[in-house]
């Protein structure tokens, strides 16, 4: 199959027409969405659906997020809307947080991977919504990456992951936000299955209540996990990952530099991931920064873009410093610790 890329500037209108199409017969497209890119089927199609698990090599057991292009597009989709989840999609749709709620019949097994509850977003990136908007169903859409792969934060991402297996590319640029959706469960009470942009201090804002953040989150799912995405290998590049820690910066700095000169000793070629705040400490090695820990935001964005960079130039070690697990932080810990396959020095 030959996958095509068409940008979405300077018009959107055709490109997303073509897309919409696409779905529209059933078949994948990638698009951006605020977040990270989308492999997107027609969600309410089963054969459509098996497209996506097909092209990404994705388990069957790992379930798909639904995409809207309003709040009351969901009504559908679910047996229930709790007051809570209204309040939370007034405040945060469209945007990247995605509510878990009980199903309804009209979402297909495929989707939901069995479970009596479903996944559902409204992205907050204007081409996705229209369209969604174009192609009048819901759009299931994991991120468009092979499994197991860091997400993609742009087209040439998708491409390297899935040309010749996918029909088309929406080309938007950059994603801003670089890291998915936060996933929160409602039921028996809300729960962060996964950390994202709309941070945990945000939704208890918004709820007058506490959030659970459930453990996996931070720490490798023994069990049943309640987010089956929780228990897979994830955003893993082909390189050795290590996340460092340390009561001050300089403390992480020596652990991160005594284990690259072990390494190096051993002929293998390290990076380290730093921000602006300790980049000092890495003079005269290789390093990037990843951004100011003071805006952890920025740091999120570009984290799935430098593993996929380190692994392009060929490194075979990185060394990501830890950040506080809180606010964004949290998300970014999430994406980093899974990443590293859990090794936290
Ligand atoms: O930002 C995002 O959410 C991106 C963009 C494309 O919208 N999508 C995305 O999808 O990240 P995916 O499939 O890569 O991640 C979906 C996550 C998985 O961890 C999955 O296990 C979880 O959501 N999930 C889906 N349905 C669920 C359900 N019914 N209950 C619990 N977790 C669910
Ligand atoms: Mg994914």
């Amino acid at each position: 199959m030959q996958t095509l890329v068409l940008p979405l500037t300077p018009d959107p209108a055709p490109a997303v027409a073509r897309a919409a199409a696409l779905l529209r017969a059933g078949e994948t497209a990638a698009f951006p969405t605020e977040t990270v890119y989308g492999l997107g089927a027609n969600g309410l199609n089963t054969e459509a659906v098996e497209k996506i698990f097909a092209a990404k090599g994705r388990p069957a057991d790992n379930p798909l997020i639904l995409h809207i292009s309003k709040t009351e597009e969901i009504f559908p989709l679910v047996s229930e809307f709790p007051e809570k989840a209204r309040l939370l999609a007034e405040a945060f749709w469209p945007g990247p947080l995605t509510l878990v709620l009980p199903k309804s019949s009209a979402v297909p097994d495929i989707v939901t991977a069995g479970l009596s509850t479903v996944a559902v977003r409204c992205p907050g990136d204007a081409a996705a919504r229209a369209l969604i908007e174009k192609c009048g169903f819901p759009v299931a859409a994991p991120s468009a990456n092979a499994s197991g792969r860091p997400s993609p934060t742009s087209a040439a991402h998708v491409l390297a992951d899935l040309n010749g297996k996918i029909p088309l590319i929406l080309d938007g640029g950059e994603c801003e936000g670089g890291l998915e959706s936060t996933v929160l469960a409602l039921a028996p009470s809300p729960t962060l299955l996964r950390p994202g942009l709309v941070t945990r201090e945000m939704l208890e804002g918004v709820l007058n209540e506490p959030v659970a953040v459930h453990e996996a989150v931070l720490a490798e799912a023994v069990g049943e996990a309640p987010s089956p995405g929780m228990k897979h290998a994830h955003y893993a590049p082909s390189c050795l990952v290590y996340v460092v820690s340390g009561d001050t910066y300089a403390e992480m700095a020596a652990k991160i530099l005594s284990r690259c000169d072990e390494f190096t000793r051993n002929g293998r070629a390290c990076t380290i991931f730093a921000t602006e705040q300790t980049q000092d400490f890495y003079l005269y090695r290789n390093y990037v920064i990843m951004g100011d820990r003071n805006i952890p935001r920025s740091i999120c964005a570009r984290l799935f873009e430098l593993l996929r960079g380190a692994e392009g130039a060929g490194f075979d070690v990185i060394f990501i410093e830890a950040v506080k697990a809180e606010g964004e932080g949290l998300a970014f810990m999430n994406r980093a610790l899974r990443s590293a396959g859990f090794k936290f020095i």
